[in-house]
Order: structure tokens, then sequence, then C-alpha cells
């Protein structure tokens, strides 16, 4: 089996077209990314043509209904339709976005889809994900502390406290930043990338977390953080309006001030 990355803007052979036997005035067509490592053939573009008037609003719901009415063999991630699992992440018309809360009409022509870009694809628009899940893991994101919880209750936060997590924890995971990042594809093997990086920076902002210190350590590295050179693609690209690259300056701040 061997497994392709797929860079941004790579020029793709045209493969089968499927026209909708649904006519009607407002048709679309759909360009969408085919690879199957399985097979032995080159990636290609597959077309779709579909009769809007019969189709949900959202990018997804075409693919859902190329998928149950076109070609069965399209294969996609989704789960909750509504912009919070992250599973439907994909690059759609050239941007990084989820495919269930991007509406087909803000699409104009056709509409060119194919997956996260920089990644191996482990099928048509499904990459694989699992470095950068493991780069996710070698943060430990979780919340440590010494501390036993009070019983039967929260560990309790200030409002000013809770504020300085919002605009972190609001992030699904989604990848849509770390692989629209430069610095992440060319070094991907040893940056962590902007999403790593904000649930990094999640952790070390929570005034219940104790390893704060331990966690800077981790970051305190050539690659892991300090690829990060704000060209500002990730937070322009991240489909809940979170801002990565201000989180990354934040762990860098916290770097300078313990050093005095
Ligand atoms: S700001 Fe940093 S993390 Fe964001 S795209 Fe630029 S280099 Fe990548
Ligand atoms: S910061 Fe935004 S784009 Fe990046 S993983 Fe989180 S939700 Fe997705
Ligand atoms: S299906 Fe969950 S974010 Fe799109």
């Amino acid at each position: 089996m061997v497994q392709l990355r797929l860079p941004l803007n790579s020029r793709l052979q045209k493969g089968k077209t499927y026209i909708s036997s649904s006519k009607g005035q407002n048709m679309k067509t759909f360009h969408i990314y085919r690879y199957d490592p399985d097979s032995e053939e080159n990636p290609r573009l597959d077309s779709y043509e579909l009769n809007l008037d019969e189709c949900g609003a959202m990018v997804l719901d075409a693919l859902i209904k190329i998928k149950n009415e076109v070609d069965t063999t399209l294969t996609f991630r989704r789960s909750c339709r509504e912009g919070i699992c992250g599973s439907c992440a994909m690059n759609i018309d050239g941007t990084n976005t989820l495919a269930c809360i991007k509406p087909i009409a803000e699409c104009k022509g056709d509409i060119k889809i194919t997956p996260l870009p920089h990644l191996y694809v482990i099928k048509d628009l499904v990459p694989d994900l699992s470095f950068a899940y493991a780069q996710y893991a070698s943060i430990q994101p979780w919340l440590q502390s010494d501390e036993t919880p009070p019983p039967n209750k929260e560990r309790l936060q200030s409002k000013e406290e809770r504020e300085k997590i919002d605009g972190l924890w609001e992030c699904i995971l989604c990848f849509c930043c770390t692989t629209s990042c430069p610095s992440y594809w060319w070094n991907g093997d040893k940056y962590l990338g902007p999403a790593t990086l904000l649930q990094s920076y999640r952790w070390i902002a929570d005034s219940r977390d104790e390893a704060a210190g331990e966690r800077l350590d981790n970051l305190e590295d050539p690659f892991k953080l300090y690829r990060c050179h704000t060209i500002m693609n990730c937070t322009n690209t991240c489909p809940k309006g979170l801002n990565p690259a201000k989180a990354i300056g934040s762990i860098k701040t916290k770097m300078i001030e313990r050093i005095g």
C-alpha cells in the first residue's frame, strides 16, 4: 500500500464524470479527490453533477447525497454535522474548513474538494492523522495537579481565571490550522503545529493546572515551538474563529517571562 501526501494546489488528472439523473435549474458540479492506496491507480478528480434543489445546504450534505445516491465508494469522515467533532475537515476550493458548516452557496462555480493538505491519504478525503494525534498526546492534554480535588464539587476558578481559557477550550482538533501552516508542511516531523500548541497553551493558561513549568520545559526546543514564524495561515483558516497564532505567541511570552 503506497500512501501519498497531497500538496496544496497539486495538479490532478481528470477521472470519471457522474451526471445526476435528476435535472433542474440549479445544477452544481463537485470535483472530488479520489485515491485508493490499495489500487494501482494514480489519484484523480472525479466530477459529480448534482441538482441543488434536492440537496441540503452544506457541502457535507452534497457529499452524503453523492455517497447515498451516486457513488457509494466515495470515502470521507463525518459525525456530528454541526461543527463540533472536527471529523469532516477537508480542503474546499483551496481553504481548509469543515464541510458540515460550509454553505454550498458560498462557493462560486464548480466546487473542488481535496483532503487536508500535506498529510498522507488513507483513502479519498480521509487523511492519516495518526502522527498529529501522537504529537497531541505528547503535550499531555489533561489537568495535572497534586492537590486533592475538593469532595463532591469541582475545582473552582474565579471568573477572571476562567476567562483566560476562552478562545482555547473551544478547539475541536480538526487540524485545519496545522495543515494550512507552511512551517508544519516542511517540518511537521518535529514542529508541533498550531493545533497542538494551542492545546498546550490551553493547559498552561488553566489556573487549576500545576504543570505549567514542565509543559514549558517540554516545548523549549528549536523545532517543537520556535518553527512558528507568525505567517498567520492558521488563524485565517480556523473554522471555529480561534487564534492559534496568538496562543503560540503567549507561550513564547511565558518562555521569556520565566527567564526574567
Ligand atoms: S502563525 Fe505559526 S503556526 Fe500559524 S501558520 Fe504561521 S507559522 Fe504556522
Ligand atoms: S485551532 Fe481551530 S483550526 Fe486549529 S484544530 Fe482547533 S478548531 Fe481546528
Ligand atoms: S461532521 Fe463534525 S465537524 Fe463536521
